[in-house]
């Protein structure tokens, strides 16, 4: 889970790309339970399609012929169900009448337990053949769902039902509406938010900031409390859109066991996604969650629900009694329960942790402690060392002139402050890739900018170290490039981290990040351009002076002297506006 979740990424149902109709492949598998489009549209009342059948008696094995019919439509949904059961799976499977218009689905355990359209076109009749399963309910219901367009549908149409010889009649009158239907999940409203008071005691739990009450607005809560075979899990968080946890057996994407809270104009969806890859994770049709309740109040989305240490029947729920890296995550949601990606980085466990050993209460990072100081080094580095570094060689030559260790003391500033800067972005350079263990395949142009910034830094000590002497011919060449290779690795290092502070996996805060970074370059340049305008005129003057040729050495003391202390005034407000940038930027690090 590289950075991390990273596929939290939009659910599209399809309908996106091809806004005509929901599934216009028909795939609709995510559809098995509710039979509803996910067209973010409600359901239309009073069918017109009717579903017919060439028999009303059947025993296990038999092949009934079932029909829908009626206005135009482009797609449709049919499904067999235990008629006294109607929120149930479905049950038997099918064959195909025409393998043209229609195809097979698998919902929940049982293959080919569902047909569907194989595109949109138009049609007014569908055949298939149901095939009655030998542990078959007494009384079988066919519903369908018919989509006329795009907007206009119809969801779980009641169809015949169809019983076993010798079946007690149907007990529950079967006159249902899509509306009177019970759901696929019954969801039940919470009405207090969480409560973190046995968190570490009785309960597991994960909180964002560490220890925040899960009622505060700003607090991201997972807990999981077991009790015999199942396991209560609560979570809630500020979103407008979703919540969800993983686990994973490492830190980065991919295996990993998700579960997502959707809202959906203001009705929370609990779902399960397995995550193969970096690949938009696909919502189970079936989960095998229980109890499941929900609120939306005050931008907090709550969830809680209840499931079985071991989940052997459903694919892709991983065992609760294992060790497992915990991610928190949450982004936005569109109509019709699409899920976008976070736009942050979600919140990893440090460690991992099995929710059923001793209860803890942790917390956990949105970007890793290496990363974290990379970034701190390299700021340190590359906005403060080298801009006062760099003034200092340039402007203050003859404000420091004297020798202190047999070196003019402007040379040994400057000569200190650029090691620091090598010395910190060298150590700083190997620290993501002790991270990853690797290449940050992820990262951009970052790190590609980043070795060419550490490659100058290198380059610059050793080409001054073999620097000709003062007066030597070739001293001007030394100087250029000196000064043209410093230049580069500092523009470059500043697009780097600009690049930077944007990587999923130590993303500050937007925009602030980009409007400080901003600044802080405006206001190094106006102090650049404020310096090199006093040098200019301080030669002018001095050059005036010259011509004049009477009161020349006193006065050009006097106005050097003056120059010196302007110089030394700039410098000193520059180096607290400096170390303020620097610092709002190390707190918003160490923030994340
Ligand atoms: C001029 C200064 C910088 C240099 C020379 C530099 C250099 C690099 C290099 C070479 C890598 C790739 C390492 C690898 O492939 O494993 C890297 C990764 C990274 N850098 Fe920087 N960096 C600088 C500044 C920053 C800043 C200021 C930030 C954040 C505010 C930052 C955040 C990151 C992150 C998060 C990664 C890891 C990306 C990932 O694997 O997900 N860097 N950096
Ligand atoms: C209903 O259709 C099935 C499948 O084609 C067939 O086996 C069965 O005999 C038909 N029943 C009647 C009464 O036609
Ligand atoms: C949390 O639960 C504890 C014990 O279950 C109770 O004493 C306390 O009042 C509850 N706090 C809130 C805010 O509901
Ligand atoms: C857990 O199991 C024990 C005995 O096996 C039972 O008494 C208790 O009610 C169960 N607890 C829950 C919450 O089901
Ligand atoms: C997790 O904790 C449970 C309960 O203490 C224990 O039975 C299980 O073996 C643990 N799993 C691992 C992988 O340590």
């Amino acid at each position: 889970m590289e950075p991390a979740v990273l596929a939290f990424v939009l659910w599209i149902f399809g309908f996106l790309s091809v806004p005509a109709a929901g599934y216009p492949n028909g795939k609709v598998r995510e559809a098995c339970s509710s039979m509803m489009p996910s067209h973010g549209h409600s359901p239309q009342p009073s069918p017109e399609h009717t579903i017919s059948v060439n028999e009303t008696k059947f025993r296990p094995g038999n092949h009934i012929k079932v029909s829908l019919s009626g206005p135009v439509f482009e797609g449709f949904f049919i499904q067999a169900r235990n008629a006294e059961n109607l929120a149930g799976p479905a049950v038997g499977s099918f064959m195909l009448g025409e393998e043209r218009i229609s195809q097979l689905l698998t919902c929940g355990l049982v293959k080919n337990s569902a047909v569907s359209h194989t595109s949109k076109s138009k049609k007014t009749n569908v055949e298939a053949y149901w095939v009655a399963p030998t542990d078959v309910p007494e009384h079988v219901q066919f519903l369908a769902t018919v989509v006329e367009k795009y907007k206009i549908f119809w969801v779980k149409i009641p169809g015949p039902i169809i019983s076993q010889p010798n079946a007690p009649p149907l007990t529950t009158p079967t006159s249902i509406t899509p509306e009177s239907l019970p759901t696929s999940q019954p969801v039940f409203h919470l009405t207090t938010s969480f409560n973190a008071s046995s968190c570490g005691i009785t309960k597991f739990c994960i909180r964002n900031p560490p220890k925040c009450n899960p009622g505060a607005a700003y607090c991201f809560f997972l807990s999981f409390k077991q009790s015999n075979y199942s396991v209560l899990i609560e979570m809630s968080g500020p979103s407008e859109g979703y919540i969800a946890f993983a686990l994973s057996h490492d830190q980065w994407m991919g295996d990993d066991d998700a579960y997502l809270c959707i809202n959906e104009d203001h009705r929370i969806n609990i779902n399960t996604a397995y995550l193969s890859g970096r690949t938009p994770p696909v919502l189970d049709s079936e989960n095998g969650l229980e109890d499941l309740s929900w609120r939306v109040a005050d931008g907090l989305l709550q969830c809680s629900f209840r499931r079985n240490l071991h989940l052997p029947a459903y694919k892709g729920r991983f065992n609760l009694d294992a060790n497992y890296y915990i991610f928190l995550a949450d982004g936005e949601a569109s109509e019709g329960g699409l899920i976008h990606k976070h736009h942050r980085q979600p919140l990893i466990t440090n460690g991992m942790y099995n929710v059923t050993d001793s209860p803890k209460d942790v917390g956990g990072s949105r970007s890793p402690l290496l990363l974290k100081l990379h970034a701190s080094l390299m700021f340190v580095a590359w906005m403060t060392t080298v801009s006062i570094g760099v003034i200092v060689a340039r402007f203050f030559k003859p404000v420091w002139p004297h020798s202190l260790f047999g070196k003019e003391i402007w040379f040994q500033v400057h000569r200190m402050l650029m090691l620091t800067t090598v010395l910190l972005t060298s150590i700083a350079f190997v620290l993501p890739f002790i991270y990853r263990g690797g290449w940050s395949e992820w990262a951009g142009f970052h790190p590609y900018l980043g070795c060419t910034v550490m490659a100058l830094a290198i380059f610059q000590p050793l080409m001054a170290g073999f620097r000709p002497p003062p007066h030597s011919p070739r001293r001007q060449v030394f100087n250029w490039i000196h000064w043209s290779t410093g230049t580069t690795a500092r523009i470059l290092a500043v697009v780097t981290m600009f690049l930077g502070m944007d990587l999923p996996a130590l993303n500050l805060p937007d925009p602030w990040d980009t409007y400080t970074m901003i600044g802080f370059v405006a206001w190094h340049v106006s102090i650049d351009i404020l310096l090199e305008i006093h040098s200019y005129c301080l030669i002018r003057k001095v050059e005036v002076i010259d011509e004049d040729r009477i009161q020349i050495l006193q006065s050009l003391t006097s106005a050097e002297a003056e120059g010196h202390t302007f110089k030394e005034i700039v410098l000193t407000i520059y180096i607290c506006g400096n170390i303020a940038f620097l610092l709002t930027f190390l707190a918003a690090i160490h923030q994340l």
